[in-house]
């Protein structure tokens, strides 16, 4: 299986719900990042990954593709054992949703290895427990998200976007950075992201430089608050002609867009070149959600 990276072209934070979840509305799109997961039959349920950031992502029964398949095991009635191995594309703690990916592929690949035949919203519902982003790694495409951003409406769209992504070495904790929002939220007015009507029209009409305008991110104060070096990555997307860039979800992932795959192709490179420490990845989207691929 393989599923794919999201990054949120517009995500607005609401108030705290008496869940301790805090209400999104948010536009998704899935990217060309993958993390490839393979199940197999085994005498016990396991989990081996490898890849970039391979050493924290967690290898006992917390690890959400474990958790997925513990889940639809429990609710269908199969085996739990199988041997799980995740091999990571995506940036691990990235804002990304990364672990959301693995979990998706789970549930993919275990419908499949149990023959369970489940529909894909009925495997959303179900994998909406397990994080907020699974639905939308199983749906892809773009999406509009709502409630805690699990609940989804596709959007209208044509073109390919081509994006660079700014991978930083130490990810950011999720729960961190929505805290960081609360509490500079108490302490006075924080800048919100206006709704996301700029960013669907500009996915309407297939338009890269008006979405490039329309971007934002209601955490990326938060995430530039822990981790300021990442104005140095907004910074230099602006000075090396991107159309537009913010903070992935939580971050630490910085997402730029370029006009096209060739300015995306030079951006990279240039923004390779600057010495800013950080990974850089070319991806394009939209891309299809959690998938098999081969077995
Ligand atoms: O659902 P997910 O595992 O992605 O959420 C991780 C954490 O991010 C939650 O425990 C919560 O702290 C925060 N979160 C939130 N509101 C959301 C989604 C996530 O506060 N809508």
């Amino acid at each position: 299986m393989r599923a794919p990276a999201k990054l949120n072209l517009h995500l607005t934070v609401g108030a705290v719900r008496p869940d301790g979840f805090h209400e999104l509305t948010t536009v998704f799109q899935a990217v060309g990042l993958y993390d490839e997961v393979t199940l197999r039959r085994a005498d016990e349920l396991t989990v081996k990954v490898t890849g970039v950031g391979a050493d924290l992502v967690p290898l006992d029964a917390t690890n959400l593709a474990a958790r997925a398949v513990c889940l639809l095991a429990v609710q269908t009635g199969h085996d739990p054992r199988v041997a799980i191995a995740i091999h990571k594309g995506i940036p691990v703690a990235g804002g990304c949703a990364g672990g959301s990916a693995d979990a998706a592929a789970a549930l993919v690949g275990c419908d499949a290895l149990w023959g369970c035949d489940w529909s894909r919203d009925r495997l959303a519902e179900a994998g909406a427990e397990l994080g907020s982003d699974v639905p939308f790694a199983l749906h892809g495409g773009t999406a509009l998200g709502t409630g805690r951003g699990e609940q989804l409406t596709p959007v209208l769209e044509k073109g390919d976007y081509s994006w660079v992504l700014a991978l930083s070495d130490e990810g950011l904790s999720t729960p961190a950075v929505y805290g960081e929002l609360d509490r500079q939220r108490q302490t006075g007015p924080v800048g919100v992201v206006s709704d996301p009507a700029e960013v669907l029209a500009a996915l309407r009409q297939g338009d890269a430089e008006a979405l490039g305008r329309g971007l934002g991110n209601d955490l990326q104060p938060a995430a530039l608050a822990l981790k300021p070096s990442l104005r140095l990555l907004l910074e230099a997307a602006r000075d090396l002609g991107a159309l537009g860039a913010m903070v992935s979800g939580s971050g630490p992932t910085v997402a730029m867009l370029a006009r096209d795959a060739t300015a995306a192709d030079t951006l990279a490179s240039a923004l390779s070149r600057a010495g800013l420490g950080v990974a850089v990845r070319r991806a394009d989207g939209p891309v299809a959600g959690a998938r098999v691929v081969g077995h």
